[in-house]
């Protein structure tokens, strides 16, 4: 397409340039409705799966429709959903903090109406384009990152994992019959942007092997100590190395002590680690961010790899309903995924998921990984 211009000058970059003026205020998009009880709520109810009521003190009613959205999405994507904001609720919608999709109206019939509408719209592929749920004790959206659609450093792909996973549990999106919810994560790398260190199963990309260092260019492309103290275990040091009669500042790396957490490539395009075959995901469990009952948890690993299997991930998938079919038969009511296994203990919730133990489960990370050893008797066989 031929350049059109914004009206933005190039010889004068900083002339009529606007700067720090934030967000817009929320205020300006509030369905009048929800402007007008703001602050004065009394109780709400979940109507059906995907629908809640909230009661005003003034005796207004606002019933919220929810529905997933794969959170990458196209402008005509975004356009449609506007279509529905404007057809059933004056124009005005939200997004979730877990990339769900809520529209809000005045009326049971109405948000009814709507719920419909929603769960008949499909892409031509067949799937739904608005499934509605995600509320109370079942599974909603995933929280995820960029994978192979965007970021450098993933060793494995987070849309693609998502969308296999949410096809395996979709019926749990649309029921609330899980002891309590059960939030799925997932990251691409051990960055771990999102929420997997914190959520009931959680999927990481991990990597098997060390970096490959490509000498001739590192000096040039890296802070060479930067690189180095971006290794967790100290596995690079600074050295310089001959290659055709040339001498070459760069770094060598220890591997028997590299982990292959990719730090260093974070910091230095010249270390490269991600491959095919040695690519893949870890499972962890247990992790919640509430502070009901019992106080905010991390998630432990409990499977340290799967290969990675595009495009729909088969024995990722399997192994992730295990976890969640073995939770929902035997927790208790209110039970979030981590309460359970710590209730049976770990040893049961291996035997009860059918998930092997093996000896990548057993920290081994400095001091700290002396507390998550068992210095007690207490252990059932
Ligand atoms: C190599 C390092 C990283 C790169 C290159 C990177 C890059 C990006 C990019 C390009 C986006 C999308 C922005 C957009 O949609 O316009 C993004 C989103 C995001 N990043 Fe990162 N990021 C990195 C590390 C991190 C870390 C360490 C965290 C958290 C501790 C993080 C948290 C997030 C979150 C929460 C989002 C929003 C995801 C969403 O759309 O829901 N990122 N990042
Ligand atoms: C005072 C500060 C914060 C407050 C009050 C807050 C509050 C919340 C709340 C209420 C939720 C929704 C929980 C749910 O739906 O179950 C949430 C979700 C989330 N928050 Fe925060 N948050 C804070 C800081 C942070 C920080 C610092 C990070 C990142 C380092 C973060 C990352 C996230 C993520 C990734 C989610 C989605 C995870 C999920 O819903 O399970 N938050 N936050
Ligand atoms: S988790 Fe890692 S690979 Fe995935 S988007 Fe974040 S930094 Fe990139
Ligand atoms: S991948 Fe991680 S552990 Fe291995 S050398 Fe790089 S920073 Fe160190």
């Amino acid at each position: 397409m031929a350049f059109i211009s914004s009206g933005y000058n190039p010889e004068k970059p900083m002339e009529n340039r606007i700067t720090d003026i934030g967000p817009r205020e929320y205020k300006e998009f509030l369905p009048p409705i929800i402007e007008k009880n703001f602050g004065k709520w009394v109780y709400h109810e979940i109507v059906e799966p995907g629908m809640l009521m909230h009661k005003a003190e003034s005796g207004d009613e606002v019933y919220t429709v929810r529905c997933g959205g794969a959170r990458l999405m196209s402008v005509t994507h975004i356009r449609e959903i506007c279509d529905i904001a404007d057809k059933f609720c004056d124009g005005h919608l939200r997004f979730t903090t877990r990339n769900n999709i809520e529209f809000m109206v005045d009326s049971l019939e109405k948000a009814q109406e709507l719920k419909k509408y929603l769960n008949d719209q499909k892409f031509s592929g067949g799937s739904h384009k608005y499934p509605v749920g995600g509320t109370g004790a079942g599974v909603t959206n995933i929280v995820h990152t960029q994978g192979w659609v965007h970021c450098h450093t993933p060793a494995t792909d987070a849309s693609g994992t998502v969308k296999a996973t949410m096809d395996t549990v979709f019926d749990e999106f649309q029921n609330m019959r899980l002891p309590a919810p059960v939030r799925i994560s997932m990251a691409c790398c051990l960055n771990m942007c999102g929420a997997v260190h914190c959520s009931d199963i959680a999927i990481l990309g991990i990597h098997r092997k060390p970096p490959m260092v490509d000498h001739k260019v590192l000096d040039n492309i890296c802070e060479v100590p930067l690189a180095v103290a971006a290794c967790p275990t100290g596995a690079i040091r600074p050295t310089k190395v001959e290659i055709d009669g040339k001498s070459y500042k760069t770094v060598a790396v220890k591997e028997e002590r590299c982990m292959f957490c990719g730090n260093c490539y974070t910091m230095c395009p010249a270390m490269p680690l991600s491959d095919k075959e040695g690519d893949g995901v870890a499972l962890m469990v247990g992790g919640k961010i509430s502070n009901r009952i019992t106080k905010p948890a991390f998630s432990k690993v409990v499977v340290p790899f799967i290969p990675n299997e595009p495009p729909r991930w088969p024995t990722m998938t399997k192994v992730i309903k295990q976890i969640l079919d073995a939770y929902a038969e035997d927790a208790r009511k209110y039970e979030r995924l981590g309460d359970w296994a710590n209730r049976i203990g770990w040893e049961r919730f291996f035997e009860k998921c059918g998930l092997e133990f093996t000896e990548h489960l057993i920290d081994d990370f400095r001091d700290p990984a002396y507390y998550t050893w068992r210095q007690t008797t207490q252990f059932k066989f």
